[in-house]
């Protein structure tokens, strides 16, 4: 019996049921939240809230709603404006058609709801233009748990020729209040993620990439919008948005006449038209959405919750402590040198040593940056025998092994840049400009395409033992240009990039499910969720200067997990900044993310080099709860109050880790005081701090408090000097 009840529940979730006709409310809803969008046939696709959910009748439908400005039509927030009617802001969608008009007007048709799965419901809202036959499905996943709402769209057409898209964004949002803060980053190479908050004002602020790679390293396509009041932790109206694009991008905020903000989100319409041919379907992608009326820190934990499950690789298995090359060795090693490297990490306790760049290119070495780029077969003369010789060396000492490739790119001396120039991206008999002495390859191309995915394989294949790869991507696109699209589909290159890497990480992740894949892109350059999902983790930044890594992991992990933020201790002085910061606060800086280490370790000398073994086991001991837990900030390196301050709680609230950071000289007598959050009040804690240098700072150390009294009177710590800071594991007693 009960076997047909689950049999008969299967068989009704997976039945999409279709509304069409009349006035219906579209309900997409989470566990927490609710958007309401309003279907009528031959009306507009209206936007009615988005928010906490409702409980009770939704009136919606009866609201008065003042009339548009010297015109007798009424005023409504549209879910997907088009530019045409009375539309005259910035819209979702701009088309031409075959015949040359420019306006489009878009009507509500049906919408269909299905469940993907027990926590997956997808809406699909499809819509048509009143007059030609153009029609746009806009499909919204609900992630009931996590409280991310998806938004993506898809077009197609009927007409007798052309289409051409010139603006298709994947998601629109009118909101309304008082006024908007909106929380967005910028940076440079070494320097990304930095956050600024700005109150926004009548026009439009425009976040935008035109790089096509790196497109995260000076902007990144994700916001935070606060109503009303500045962003704050754990109290007030959030709304937050991470576009799902590894190409350009452009994100839009009108605000308007009304007082009302519109949010255009997409991929950057910029020299991008899209010519389509009839039935041909043309996707965007996923704009990741969640609301929080208790501040940003909610936001952030759903995105990692979010993220975990369904945005990266293996977000439910514990990362490994990594040791990698670069920063030790850079192009400098042989084979002696990296097999003393392997055998040093190994006595730390790492989990993992990862040779990156320099151990390929024999006609064109690769000695530095200037040759060797596209000639993925080993240095015979640094490595004479071979990756596999490396790779079984370090698994005989118990570690995995990880190697770097960057297979986008070709240098203009190497072998494949002279055999391949039609593959290399270049606007037509101009200069082909280089970018850290490298040229792009053209991933339009299929063969190209299959040039890529080929050197991975091969890469792989030099040995069974290659459970890890750094992927780089070192240069932005200019000059853009291909060989192999058609001339009067030239616009198309930014998208069918995009794609063409979609294809082969497809493509490599069918091969290979199980291989770790790091996402790297001159450190922070390709940090977001269209490439994560085909990746374990990220190099959030090539700065592994700890004080600047507490605010770059600051601003990343607002949206990405610290499962996937790759966090390397260095050497001190530190080789970006030349600044000298204590082993302990490195340590304690890269503990908070996926820990590693991006040194020789036998630079490591005296005592530091027992303080880095130690840590490394301590880290393996917190490790489930700084991976899988929650994240709860307490105070922001951006406070000015010269402190920074964050702790991840296990989800069974049974095991905690709070890290603090003193960023500035606070004089002799000052002291940081916190309030701890996420514990169970009625829960016993056993307080210990851990990465002990000299004498423990916490004086409580090793008492017992009630969670209550951690989160309401909190915990004292002397930590004034600069780049002191305390680490504490908390224990469920
Ligand atoms: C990029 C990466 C670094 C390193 C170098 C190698 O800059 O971000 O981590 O791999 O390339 O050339």
């Amino acid at each position: 019996m009960k076997k047909i009840f689950s049999i008969l529940a299967f068989i009704l979730s997976a039945c999409s049921f279709v509304v069409g006709q009349n006035s219906s409310l579209i309900k997409i809803q989470t566990d927490e939240t609710m958007m309401v969008l309003s279907g009528a046939t031959n009306q507009k696709l209206e936007f009615y809230y988005w928010g906490d959910k409702i409980s009770g009748k939704l009136n919606f439908t009866e609201r008065k709603q003042k009339n548009q400005p010297d015109t007798n039509d009424e005023m409504f927030p549209q879910a997907y404006p088009s530019y045409g009617e009375r539309f005259y802001l910035t819209p979702a969608l701009k088309l031409t058609h075959v015949d040359g008009v420019l306006t489009t007007d878009l009507i509500y048709d049906k919408h269909s709801m299905r469940n993907i799965d027990s926590n997956i419901v997808e809406t699909t809202v499809s819509l048509k233009d009143k007059i030609y036959p153009v029609y746009v499905d806009l499909i919204f996943k609900a992630y009931q748990k996590e409280n991310i709402i998806s938004q993506s769209v898809k077009i197609r057409h009927e007409e007798k020729g052309i289409l051409n898209v010139e603006n298709i964004a994947s998601s629109y949002l009118p909101l309304h209040a008082k006024s908007y803060y909106l929380t967005h980053f910028s940076g440079t190479w070494a320097h990304e993620m930095q956050a600024t908050e700005e109150k926004l004002n009548r026009g439009i602020k425009v976040i935008e990439s035109k790089k096509g790679v790196r497109a995260t390293q000076a902007e990144n396509p994700s916001f935070i919008l606060s109503l009303d009041t500045p962003m704050q932790e754990d109290a007030g109206e959030i709304y937050a948005g991470s576009l799902a694009w590894s190409g350009n991008y452009k994100l839009s905020f009108e605000v308007d006449e009304t007082g009302r903000l519109g949010i255009t989100s997409g991929i950057n319409p910029f020299a991008s038209n899209f010519k389509l041919n009839a039935k041909e379907v043309l996707d965007m992608p996923e704009m990741l959405l969640t609301y929080s009326s208790n501040g940003v820190g909610k936001v952030s934990r759903n995105f990692h919750d979010w993220a975990r499950k369904y945005g990266m690789q293996h977000g439910d298995k514990e990362h490994p402590i990594i040791l990698n090359s670069w920063e030790g060795a850079y192009f400098d090693f042989n084979e002696a040198t990296i097999t003393e490297m392997i055998d040093n990490a190994a006595k730390f306790g790492v989990e993992m040593f990862v040779l990156d760049d320099g151990w390929f290119g024999n006609k064109f070495p690769r000695n530095g940056d200037n040759a060797g780029l596209g000639d993925w077969q080993v240095n015979n003369t640094k490595l004479p025998n071979g990756i596999d010789y490396l790779a079984k060396h370090t698994v005989s000492k118990g570690m995995q092994f990880g190697i770097w490739i960057e297979p986008e790119m070709v240098n203009p001396d190497s072998e494949l840049a002279h055999k391949h120039p039609e593959w290399i991206v270049q606007s037509g008999k101009r200069d082909i400009l280089p970018m850290r002495n490298q040229w792009l390859l053209d991933l339009t191309n299929p063969k190209v395409q299959d040039f890529v995915f080929d050197t991975f394989d091969e890469v792989v294949s030099q040995s069974p033992h290659i459970s890890y790869i750094k992927w780089d991507a070192n240069r932005h696109i200019d000059n853009v240009g291909s060989a192999y699209l058609p001339k009067d589909k030239q616009s198309h290159f930014w998208y069918e990039y995009v794609q063409g890497l979609y294809k082969v990480y497809e493509r490599i992740r069918q091969k290979y499910p199980d291989i770790q894949i790091q996402l790297c892109s001159s450190g922070g350059g390709r940090v977001e969720y269209g490439a994560l999902k085909y990746h374990d983790e990220f190099w959030a930044s090539d700065n592994t200067n700890a004080l600047d890594r507490i605010f770059i992991q600051y601003g990343t992990n607002l949206f990405f997990p610290s499962i996937a933020t790759g966090s390397h201790v260095s050497t001190s002085p530190n080789h970006q900044t030349g600044m000298m910061i204590p082993l302990k606060f490195r340590f304690d800086v890269a503990m908070s993310g996926r820990l590693g280490m991006e040194l020789q370790p036998k630079d490591l000398i005296g005592d530091e080099y027992e303080f880095a073994a130690k840590a490394v086991a301590t880290y393996k001991a917190i490790r489930p709860t700084i991976q899988f837990g929650d994240l709860y900030r307490m105070v922001s390196p951006y406070s000015g109050n010269g402190w920074a301050s964050h702790m991840y709680v296990a989800k069974d609230k049974k095991e905690a880790v709070f890290f603090a950071y003193s960023i500035e000289n606070h004089g002799r007598t000052e002291y940081f005081e916190t309030k701890l959050k996420g514990l169970d009040p009625n829960k016993n804690y056993k307080v210990t701090e851990i990465n002990i240098q000299d004498y423990p700072k916490f004086t409580e150390n090793g008492n017992v408090f009630s969670g209550d009294y951690l989160m309401k009177a909190g915990v004292i710590l002397p930590i004034g000097n600069p780049f002191d800071s305390v680490v504490l594991q908390i224990t469920e007693q």
